[in-house]
């Protein structure tokens, strides 16, 4: 039996290997008695990313949970984003050489082993003990590029030695000229190699379970406290809230910030958080070295519509200047292969690696990746496109809308 290229890289005695093909399929039934241990290990008892969600629900603190899984208002954009890949259809090519499978991608002048980021997520404290770290490690050992979201960075910086690092911000060290040299030095210095922007958190937006739940957001930050005896938590001192008027103290940033940073570093920069083409020309005009078309996993401004349905009018707009990501409800590898076909160059995920940090700690973010690694793989073989290059517009139709409104 052939398997994809990327696995038969590594030298391993016949037993490892065994457990790691275990690992790649999800305890696959050929294995015979190899398969029976693979069946005792709970990490290998999830055979798809949404199977770590139980998992990890299980293991948090219900406020925790929410916060992870919610998203603004409505929740609206949250069910789009996911149900959306359901109205793109792969149109599989027949009779083409697909035993050698090759993932990898040129990004920002780094080659990737496969298109899959891991998207900055702030908070994990709340998920696991010392998370941002914990991530990271996995990230790096896993070869994937991941972007911290800055917190306690310079230990994030020392714990791994994944291939890059990125930087996020939302705006505070955009305040101005000389916070942003300040900011820029900082990132240099500790061997980011990349600045990803968040443009879309100028405001934090009513998550009604967390507003409900009352939850202090600097919990996640230190870990959630334990609940007492009668399973109460403390008082929160800063709740999360519900009609504050929004205002800030000073103005946020605009696309002149961009042009400044521009001129300030010769990091790419990464602008997070388009959700239309006008949008992608204009990072293209202010020197953006590449956009994320992300709605924030559906946590800031909802009824915006899902992050694929608005892939297409960013790459159209874009032009193939620059590289065009997109995030946002991918938890399939035939997810990120419609996208791939729609134009994105790679994909980031969120809520699942932090699933598999919260279930089972570092090797549950790298057993997640390497799961939607496998099923990209696996799902490219059989659609008959064995490298990405392959992949284009053709390989996906659109199923008409219905003309339904809720
Ligand atoms: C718990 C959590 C915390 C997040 N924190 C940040 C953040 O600090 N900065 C940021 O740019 N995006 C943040 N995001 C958004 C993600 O980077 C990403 O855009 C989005 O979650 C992708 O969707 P997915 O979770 O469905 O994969 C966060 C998402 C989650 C779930």
């Amino acid at each position: 039996m052939d398997f994809p290229r990327y696995t038969t890289s590594i030298v391993l005695n016949r037993r490892s290997a065994l457990r790691r093909l275990a690992a790649l399929f999800g305890a696959a039934p050929f294995l015979g008695r190899e398969a029976g241990q693979a069946q005792e290990d709970p990490l290998l008892q999830p055979v798809s990313v949404m199977e770590f969600a139980p998992l990890a629900k299980r293991k948090l603190d219900p406020l925790a949970w929410d916060y992870l899984e919610d998203g603004s208002e409505d929740e609206a954009s949250l069910r789009d984003n996911l149900t959306a890949f359901g109205r793109i259809v792969i149109r599989p090519r027949a009779l083409i050489d697909v035993h050698k499978i090759d993932l990898s991608v040129e990004l920002f002048g780094q080659r990737l082993e496969y298109p899959i980021l891991l998207d900055p997520a702030g908070g994990k404290n709340c998920f696991y003990p010392d998370g941002e770290n914990v991530a990271a490690r996995a990230a790096a050992a896993k070869r994937a590029l991941y972007i911290t979201n800055g917190g306690r960075i310079q230990k994030t910086l020392e714990s791994g030695r994944g291939p890059v690092w990125w930087q996020v911000t939302t705006g505070g060290e955009f305040r101005n000229s000389q916070s942003m040299r300040a900011f820029v030095k900082r990132v240099e210095s500790q061997g980011c190699s990349g600045i990803c922007f968040t443009t879309d958190i100028m405001y934090v937006s009513h998550r009604e379970r967390d507003i409900r739940n009352r939850l202090e957001r600097a919990w996640c930050e230190t870990g959630m406290p334990a609940r007492d005896a009668q399973g109460r938590l403390p008082e929160a001192k800063n709740p999360w809230r519900v009609g504050v008027y929004p205002e800030r103290p000073f103005p946020t940033p605009t696309w002149a910030t961009l042009s400044e940073l521009r001129s300030m570093t010769r990091l790419p920069v990464v602008i997070k958080g388009l959700m239309r083409g006008e949008d992608g020309a204009l990072a293209v005009e202010h020197g953006a070295s590449g956009v994320i078309v992300s709605n924030h996993g559906a946590r800031q401004l909802d009824h915006v519509g899902a992050t694929i349905e608005a892939l297409p009018e960013v790459v159209q707009a874009v032009a193939g200047k620059i590289p065009v990501l997109v995030d946002g409800g991918f938890r399939r590898g035939t997810d990120i292969l419609k996208a791939l076909a729609l134009g994105a160059r790679a994909v980031c995920v969120a809520r699942p690696y932090l699933y598999g940090l919260a279930a089972f700690g570092q090797p549950g973010v790298e057993r997640v990746i390497e799961l939607l690694r496998t099923e990209l793989a696996l799902n490219m073989g059989l659609a008959g496109v064995p490298k990405l290059a392959d992949i284009d517009r053709t390989l996906v139709r659109i199923r008409a809308a219905s003309a339904e409104v809720r």
